[in-house]
């Protein structure tokens, strides 16, 4: 659904991305890239969180599964764009190209999934994407993920990615707040075991209740 401009993007093409209302926001690719313009201090506190065979859903070129790989942690990285799973690949992270609401491997006995950098809201429907997240854990298991601790509620709409050369196709998105995480969670079954806050951003350990 991001289609063939993300892909772009993560070749080094300027790109951003436009809401429905207008406003842009800068893609934040050398983030999700790693390397020195990356948030080294949330990395390090996200894969801390992380314990036994973990999953990361929509992993991009997989900073996170690569850096849990290091650190010995059986790790594999989720992603439907084939430059993503390549540059994943090619740092050293296992990852497949899968949506991740299709049949994916170790379903249900995986001890962490992981859904950082706002992945709670792929498709505009954070209640899906914790749903899917539970399927996927073994019975202890946890989901980490990480809320915009900036956003009230669930703010879902259409976005879409542009450079000065492409404009994309309009895809679904969700902001989601971390005030409303007790609520999601309970939706789907999860229980909030623990908030972390790192630096301004916020991550939620959830397990299956
Ligand atoms: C906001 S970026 C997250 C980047 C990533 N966590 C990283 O560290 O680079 C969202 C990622 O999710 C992927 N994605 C979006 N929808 C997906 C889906 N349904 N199945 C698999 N991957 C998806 C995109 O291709 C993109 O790489």
């Amino acid at each position: 659904m991001l289609g063939k401009l993300y892909d772009r993007a993560l070749d080094g093409e300027r790109c951003w991305i436009r809401h429905a209302d207008g406003h842009v926001q800068r893609l934040p690719v050398h983030s999700w890239l790693g390397g020195p313009r990356a948030d080294a201090v949330f990395d390090r506190a996200v894969v801390g969180l992380c314990s036994g065979p973990t999953i990361d859903l929509g992993c991009g070129p997989g900073r996170l599964v690569a850096r849990l790989v290091q650190r010995g942690v059986p790790a594999l990285g989720i992603d439907q764009s084939a430059t993503a799973v390549e540059l994943a690949r090619r740092s050293g992270a296992p990852a497949l190209r899968r949506d991740v609401f299709a049949p994916l491997p170790g379903t249900g006995r995986w001890q962490t999934v992981l859904l950082a950098d706002g992945n709670v809201g792929l498709g505009g429907d954070p209640w899906r994407v914790l749903q899917r997240a539970g399927e996927l854990l073994r019975l202890g298991g946890r989901c980490i993920a990480e809320f915009d601790s900036a956003v009230r509620g669930v703010e879902a709409g259409w976005v879409r990615l542009e450079s000065s050369r492409t404009i994309g196709p309009w895809f679904r998105w969700a902001s989601v707040g971390i005030d409303c995480v007790t609520r999601l969670a309970e939706d789907v079954g999860l229980v909030v075991a623990d908030i972390h806050p790192i630096g301004g951003r916020v991550v939620a350990s959830l397990t299956l209740g």
